[in-house]
This record gives C-alpha cells, structure tokens and sequence, in this order.
C-alpha cells in the first residue's frame, strides 16, 4: 500500500493538515495521538457507515482520553435542526467540554453536521473530518464550510468552521457503489475543468479505472483534487470571489435535482448527476463567451463518459428558472453563472440576461 500523502490547507484561523490515501488514518493518528490522549472523542457516524467501516475508530478509540458513538440519521435527512439539539444535549450529557473533540465519520451529510455542531456546542470546540464518500474526500470535507438545511432550504444555516485536521483514508472508498463513485467523479471534473488542467488530462487517461474504484487508484486522483481546493480556498476563504468558481454546474444542477422527483417525491437524479447536467449547461453559455469547440468538446465528452442517468421528462423550465433564482446563491440583483473559458481556467459571470438563459434551457432540455 502506498503511504498517505499530507497536505496542508492555511486559513485564517489556522492550518489544517490534510491526510490523503491508503494509510492516512494510521499516519494521521501516529501524528495526531498526543493530542487525543487526554481528550473526550465524541465520533458522529450514521448506522450503515458504522457497520461498514465502524472498525476503524477502534484505533480512534484507543488514542483517546474517553470516546463515545453518537448515532444520527444516515444521509442527507441527518442536516436537520433536530440532529443538531439532539446532538448538543448528547455532547452535554456527556460531559462534554470545550476540550473535547468531535470526529465527523461519514459523507458529506455528517461532515456538515458535525462540523456545525463543533461550530457551536460551547461556542466551537475542534473536530476532524473523516470523510468516507469521494464527494466527501473530494470536496465537502475540506474548506471549513459546514450547514444545516430547513425545510425546502438546503444549506440555509450554517458556519465557517476548520477543522483541526482531515483524513481521507481512500480504503474506505472500496464499499461504495458505482453510482457514488460517478457522483464524486463528476465533482472531481468540476473542479479540474475550472482548476487543474493536469488533473482534467488524467482523469480523460484513468477514467475507467477510476470508475473501478480502488483505493490506490483513486488515492491520487483525491490528493490532487483536494490540493486544488486547498489553493483556491487559500486564496479566498470565504467565497467572495475565485471559491465560488467550485460552484461550476451547480447553478443549473441544484435547480435540476430538486425538481426531478418521480410520482412519489423521491429524487430521480444525485447531487453529482444533477452538477453533471449543470456542466454540461454551462458550457452552451461559456461557448459564445470565448470556450473554444475543441476544449467544450473534451468536457462534455468526460461528463459523458462518466455517465448520466437520462432526464426526466416533463421538466419545466420556467419552474427551472424558479428554482435558480430562489437558490441562495443567487444574490441581490444577478445570478453568477461558473463556466470554463479553457481547461483549468473558470469565470464567474454575473451579466447572463434572463432571457438567454431561458432560450438556452429550452434549447438543452429539447436535446437532452
Ligand atoms: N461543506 C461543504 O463544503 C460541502 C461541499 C459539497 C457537498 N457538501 C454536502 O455533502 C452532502 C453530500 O455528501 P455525500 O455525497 O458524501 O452524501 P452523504 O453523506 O449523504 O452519504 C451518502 C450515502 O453514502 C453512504 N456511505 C458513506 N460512506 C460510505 C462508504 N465508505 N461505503 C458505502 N457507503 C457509504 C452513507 O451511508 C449514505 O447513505 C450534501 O449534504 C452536501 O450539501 C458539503
Ligand atoms: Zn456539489
């Protein structure tokens, strides 16, 4: 097995060493120890994630001062307002202190959970990111964003909150399905297309090997994506400006995959699938803004490759449109559109009108 990589991301409050690969767990640990020792670890997992990988806490376990499981609902139901006091009360009745530490253990759900939950049990206390999905890995673990949603309001509160340290420990990827591997994937060619052309150049040479997903393939392919999030964090912690370029499908994607539900309201589409799509989008508006045919070309054929479950059909667009200018991340005024000018190079553009974006849904969904 290779040795876990170490990267360090430098924020405003800190550093954050961030250990990537098959190993990273043992190698963080080994590092990380002497400050556990004499602390009270509080792990927040879901059940399924327990009993997939539940095992490796033991060695959490036994660096730790005193530790505790504490169980929340598995996906994305447990960013709830409930989860969060029933948390609280938990971390208090369980002598929970301003030294104590919280291990998020899981996907991005309960990274962002339990990272809100350090956020503000005793006004913040640390915690580590354990990620256990690729998205997690890839994106939702690094960068000190954490949230909660209300009902029909995704990600509506929330904090910055580093963590004291991430460990992407690529051997928990071997139990996820094909479907989530294709899901971090596409998060993974967001961010290479808007930041790394190197990364975007390797991921076109391994990408059926990459949809295999082993640990040692997908260890590098994590280190680079987390290393080009790091710097694009670094440069603007608090996504006023170049971070938001991580935001490239998502403006289309967000609307896509709340609106594509089947006759029983469950969701036909996954959050990478849905920023797939808004990829693909996206470059209709970047072509005539200057991304060459060949460069669109080569990301729309990645995408492709990847996999994309069909549209639903039936979609509206001016219930799309509805939906994009309701996301928060809409601001007073415009709607900022991510889109690649070349490969590794992204552009937010504010000045997109109402009505090309209304002609360029109806062109997309007619050839979807
Ligand atoms: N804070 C950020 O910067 C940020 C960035 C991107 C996404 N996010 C958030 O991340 C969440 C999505 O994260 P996600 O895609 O990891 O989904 P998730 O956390 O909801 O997990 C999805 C499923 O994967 C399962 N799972 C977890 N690890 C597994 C493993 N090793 N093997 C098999 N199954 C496993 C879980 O049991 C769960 O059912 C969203 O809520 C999103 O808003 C946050
Ligand atoms: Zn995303």
């Amino acid at each position: 097995m290779s040795e876990g990589g170490r990267l360090e991301l430098r924020h405003p409050g800190g550093s954050t060493p961030i250990w990537v690969g098959a190993g990273a767990l043992g190698n963080a640990l080994e590092a990380l120890g002497a400050s556990l020792a004499r602390r009270r670890v509080f792990a927040v997992t879901s059940p399924p994630v327990r009993a997939l990988h539940g095992a490796a806490l033991d060695a959490v376990a036994a660096t730790a001062g005193a530790f505790r499981i504490l169980e929340v609902a598995d996906g994305e139901s447990a960013k709830s307002v409930e989860t969060v006091v029933t948390l609280w009360r938990r971390l208090l009745d369980e002598g929970g202190k301003r030294d104590s530490l919280i291990v998020a253990f899981g996907g991005g759900s309960i990274g962002d959970v339990a990272g809100f939950v350090a956020a503000t049990f005793l006004r913040g206390v640390d915690y580590l990111q354990v990620p256990t999905t690729l998205l997690a890995q890839v994106d939702a673990s690094i960068g000190g964003k954490t949230a909660i949603n209300l009902p029909r309001a995704k990600n509506c509160v929330g904090a910055f909150h580093h963590p004291v340290a991430t460990i992407a420990e690529t051997t928990f990827l071997e139990t996820l399905g094909p479907r989530q591997i294709r899901c971090g994937l596409f998060e993974v060619v967001k961010t290479a297309a808007m930041l790394d052309s190197d990364l975007f150049a390797m991921l076109e040479t391994e990408l059926e090997e990459l949809l295999g997903g082993g640990a040692e393939v997908l260890a590098p392919v994590v280190e680079a994506t987390a290393a080009a999030k790091i710097a694009v964090v670094e440069r603007d912690p608090t996504e006023g400006n170049d971070r938001r370029l991580l935001n490239f499908g998502h403006t289309l994607g967000h609307a896509l995959e709340s609106a594509a539900v089947d006759v029983h309201g469950h969701k036909t589409l996954e959050h990478g699938e849905a920023v797939g799509y808004g990829m693909l989008f996206a470059l209709e508006l970047a072509r005539p803004r200057g991304l060459g045919m060949k460069e669109a070309e080569r990301i729309r054929e990645l995408v492709v490759r990847i996999g994309l479950p069909p549209l639903p059909g039936g979609l509206d667009p001016a219930d799309l449109i509805d939906r994009i200018a309701r996301d928060k991340k809409a601001r007073e005024g415009s709607i900022a559109w991510v889109m690649p000018m070349k490969i590794g190079d992204g552009l937010v553009v504010e000045n997109v009108t109402g009505e090309e974006v209304s002609s360029t849904i109806d062109r997309f969904l007619a050839g979807a």
